[in-house]
């Protein structure tokens, strides 16, 4: 196992630490598949509609999204795994975020309503289409397993509290509700 894998390693996890466990709020899995119908809703709308103002604010929603995934429920989920057969599924989504940053600067050099553009946003949508179906077909199932409820909804927590921090430095608040 690299040694970088091992970084990180429950930095994050369980940070309240105080016994406390909040009922309130949606677990780890749940909140990042509500991210996720956000977002295919609005990569639907690029494809009949591709306005820039509507990519950007895509850009920011994966942006706050696989950041906090990466900061906080993957290493958590690398850390849940009892063997190394599953790691797998844990460097190909690093590897598929990393695609999706490769390709949204590509969509906003090319001219919003050219066939360039129609044409990327189309690769976008296809590649986190397939992104999240993988995570919400492989990795959450075995995070379910593998983790309790209480890590979980401690999950979640961070999630949410750290999109909140992530949207507030975006100026995103606001304009979030008209996705
Ligand atoms: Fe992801
Ligand atoms: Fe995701």
């Amino acid at each position: 196992m690299p040694a970088t894998m091992k970084r990180r390693s429950s930095s994050r996890r369980m940070k309240s630490g105080n016994g406390r466990s909040s009922r309130k709020g949606k677990d780890a899995i749940a909140l990042l598949k509500e991210d996720h119908q956000m977002v295919r809703k609005m990569l639907k709308r690029l494809e009949s509609n591709g306005s820039e103002d509507l990519l950007n604010q895509i850009e920011a929603e994966l942006k706050i999204h696989t950041q906090i995934e990466e900061e906080i429920f993957y290493p958590a989920f690398r850390d849940s795994l009892r063997s190394q057969k599953d790691e797998h599924l844990y460097y190909e989504a690093l590897e598929e975020h990393h695609v999706v940053d490769i390709v949204l600067p590509e969509i906003k050099e090319s001219s919003e309503g050219s066939a360039e553009f129609e044409a990327k946003a189309k690769v976008l949508k296809d590649l986190v289409e397939h992104h999240a179906e993988e995570e919400e077909k492989q990795m959450f199932p075995k995070a379910r397993k593998l983790m309790g409820a209480a890590e979980l909804r401690e999950l979640g927590e961070q999630l949410q509290e750290r999109k909140q921090e992530l949207m507030s430095d975006m100026g995103m608040r606001m304009r979030r509700r008209a996705a």
